[in-house]
């Protein structure tokens, strides 16, 4: 008898001996039910509800205005429709950042309200304390560096970051000192692949890139963008691995004309 066991849910154990095993990490994020069914049943490791949800699901221009009730209502829907994916919830702009207590309180909103597995936050050394308080309270961090979007402001824009060596060195520091702090993964978004690929074997940690290259253990998307449901605008790193607003627009199309012609509902459709 096979003495390997079958995963059933992932935890942050399972993605620690994934990246041991040299097994890649998948992750997409999800918004709500119906999505985070499709994206467990088809295997995603870890199910990101991202603050991305303010600009792919509210129609928002950043990812600033989400709110923690916004973010908490979302991870609920995503959690119900999830049996294997570890569930984490990214915290909204504000809700980390004035002061440990508050950032500890609402990281447990996501896991008591919320019934997510963990949390993700943004930023380096100015993040390693509130990262050591979670991690110490029972709340998984995973950690975020390289293009923060909820410091577009002071980065002047969605910019590839850590190009410059000095730029570089920072990042790779706070890598250590987030994984220091208690950190289990950590995303790096829009680093050179080359930079990426140092950290992720400087690490005991897994790193799940987004515009960072084949060499990170894992890789995470925006679903909206990589089912090509967001039109807005499609970064550099995304793969479309469908273009489903065509789809959509044809079927809702199909279906506006076919009841302007008396089509629908046809016979077997009515009672
Ligand atoms: O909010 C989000 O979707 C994210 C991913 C891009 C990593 O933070």
């Amino acid at each position: 008898m096979s003495t390997q066991s079958k995963i059933t849910s992932v935890t942050t154990s399972v993605v620690r001996q994934m990246k041991q095993k040299k097994e890649k990490i998948t992750m997409l994020t999800a918004y709500d039910f119906a999505m985070a069914s499709m994206l467990d049943q088809s295997g995603v490791d870890i199910l990101l509800v991202g603050d991305s949800l303010a600009m792919v699901v509210l129609g928002y221009e950043s990812t600033l205005p989400v709110t923690m009730d916004d973010m908490i209502r979302h991870t609920q829907a995503v959690a119900r429709g999830t049996k294997r994916a570890m569930v984490i919830g990214d915290m909204p702009f504000m809700s980390y950042q004035s002061s440990v207590e508050k950032a500890v309180e609402n990281a447990g909103r996501f896991l008591k309200e919320g019934m997510a597995h963990g949390v993700k936050l943004e930023g380096g050394e100015e993040v390693a304390e509130v990262t050591r308080r979670m991690t110490s309270s029972g709340i998984p961090v995973m950690a975020h560096l390289g293009l923060t979007p909820q410091s577009v402001h002071q980065l002047g824009g969605y910019k590839v970051q850590g190009k410059e060596a000095k730029a570089a060195q920072k990042i790779v520091r706070d890598a250590k000192i987030l994984q220091e702090a208690g950190a289990f993964s950590l995303v790096l978004e829009c680093v050179p692949a080359g930079l990426a690929k140092d950290i992720t074997e400087s690490l005991e940690i897994p790193t799940i890139g987004i515009g960072a290259g084949v060499h990170c253990d894992g890789q995470v998307l925006v679903v909206n963008d990589m089912l090509g449901l967001f039109e807005r605008f499609t970064p550099k790193f995304v793969k479309k691995y469908a273009n489903l607003n065509v789809e959509i627009k044809t079927s809702v199309q199909q279906y506006v004309q076919e009841v302007r012609a008396g089509q629908f509902p046809g016979p077997e459709h009515s009672f």
